[in-house]
């Protein structure tokens, strides 16, 4: 229908032109008049600094971009928007959009085991791709200096959309942990959480199959150490159920300990849950020689007949192994009770010699210890 009369289309025009002229203006007064400048790396501080909490990363993601361009685009509201600097993870909660899984897999890795990585794509992660139930994803610490490595990781982030950037350098030991569940638990509604190692080879079918005869409240499952009437999990392999998970978010920040070995500071934090039900799987292969060296492994097949999983696997091993793992269900039996295995529940980390000892720090307070400023190098690369 046309307007029957030019006078009233002219009135209706000036009108709406009017309009949108007060909107845009309310729009300018409102911006112009906010406390402070919305300076471009003031927004990537702020964006950050709600994102992530040491503030080194902070320093880091302003001091290392040189993409001045892209970090005007900040808008301030989203990582989203960073993710034009580094694509790191967010820990805002998804509240009922989260996945509902059987068990997430998060495998810690550090940015330059792109082959262990490899090797795992190419075994076990394969049994991951065909189950709704199960997500297996890569962590690693996405504020790498070196800007080849980044932009590898960033290509690989792209191409098989399976690892996830922490806003971290390298070097946080117990902070990463932290930052992995708290990522977990934002993002995912699990019934289990695995956090593995790049070097171990998991029976991941066999696992799967015995989930839902095992506990589903208060678990804290792995490889123990039991020496000095002390004992804690060995950080390479831990399921938990969400229950202990939360209660290890739900910590008092302001007296939160953090500790430079993850494995150390899980042992003081589960002494603050009397419930925690401990299993020593005596089915996780731990030597202190990894068994990519091993005589032990050498033209061994069907693995996953004795083991759930293999610690010490490095990339060839790790083929080696998938090409005739035999992982399947198994006929298991109940876990033991932990008494069988040792006879302390708690953990102490002043029983440790000089190598090992570190005090605990407040985690709030983004704690660094002295124990070297580069990425761990782990087994694989010590001299022998
Ligand atoms: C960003 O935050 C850091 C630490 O909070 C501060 O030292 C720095 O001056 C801030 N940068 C800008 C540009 O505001
Ligand atoms: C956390 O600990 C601090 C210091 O001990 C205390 O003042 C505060 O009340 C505690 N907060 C909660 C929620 O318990
Ligand atoms: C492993 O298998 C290969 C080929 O079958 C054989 O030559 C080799 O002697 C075996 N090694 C051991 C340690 O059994
Ligand atoms: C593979 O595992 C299944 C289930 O434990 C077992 O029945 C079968 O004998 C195994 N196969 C081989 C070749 O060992």
């Amino acid at each position: 229908m046309g307007w029957r009369h030019p006078s009233l289309c002219a009135l209706y025009s000036t009108f709406i032109y009017a309009f949108i002229c007060t909107v845009l203006l309310l729009v300018y007064i409102h911006f112009s008049t906010l406390p402070g400048r919305y300076s471009k790396s003031d927004t990537l501080n702020r964006t950050l600094e709600r994102n992530i909490e040491p503030a080194i990363g902070v320093r880091f993601a302003v001091e290392q971009s040189d993409d001045t361009e892209n970090l005007a685009s900040l808008g301030g509201t989203d990582s989203v928007e960073y993710t034009n600097v580094i694509p790191v993870i967010d820990f805002k909660d998804l509240g009922h959009k989260k996945r509902k899984l059987l068990l997430l897999i998060i495998v810690s890795t550090a940015p330059g085991r792109f082959k262990r990585r490899q090797g795992i794509r190419e075994t076990w992660w394969k049994n991951c791709h065909n189950n709704r139930e199960v997500r297996c994803l890569f962590l690693t610490d996405g504020f790498i200096t070196d800007n080849a490595q980044r932009d590898l990781i960033i290509q690989e982030r792209s191409k098989y959309k399976d690892i996830e950037l922490q806003p971290l350098l390298g070097w946080e030991f117990g902070l990463r942990f932290l930052s992995q569940i708290r990522w977990a638990f934002a993002k995912f509604d699990f019934q289990y959480f695995l956090r593995i190692d790049d070097d171990y080879f998991l029976c991941l079918k066999r696992l799967l199959a015995e989930l839902p005869w095992r506990p589903k409240r208060n678990l804290v499952w792995g490889s123990f150490h039991c020496e000095a009437g002390i004992t804690w999990i060995d950080e390479s392999f831990m399921i938990f159920t969400p229950d202990i998970i939360d209660k290890f978010l739900s910590q008092n920040e302001s007296t939160r300990l953090c500790h430079a070995h993850a494995d150390q500071q899980i042992g003081i934090w589960l002494n603050d849950i009397p419930t925690r039900h401990l299993v020593h799987d005596s089915r996780l292969h731990h030597t202190v020689a990894p068994a990519s060296f091993s005589p032990q492994f050498v033209n061994v097949t069907n693995v996953c007949d004795s083991y759930l999983g293999i610690h010490g696997t490095y990339e060839d091993k790790m083929r080696y192994f998938g090409l005739n793992s035999n992982d399947s269900m198994k006929v298991e039996s109940p876990f033991p009770d932990f008494s069988t295995f040792c006879k302390s529940k708690t953990f102490d980390y002043r029983i440790f010699n000089k190598e090992w000892k570190y005090q605990p720090k407040l985690c709030k307070d983004n704690p660094r210890w002295n124990v070297g400023r580069t990425i761990y190098v782990g087994r694989e690369n010590r001299p022998p």
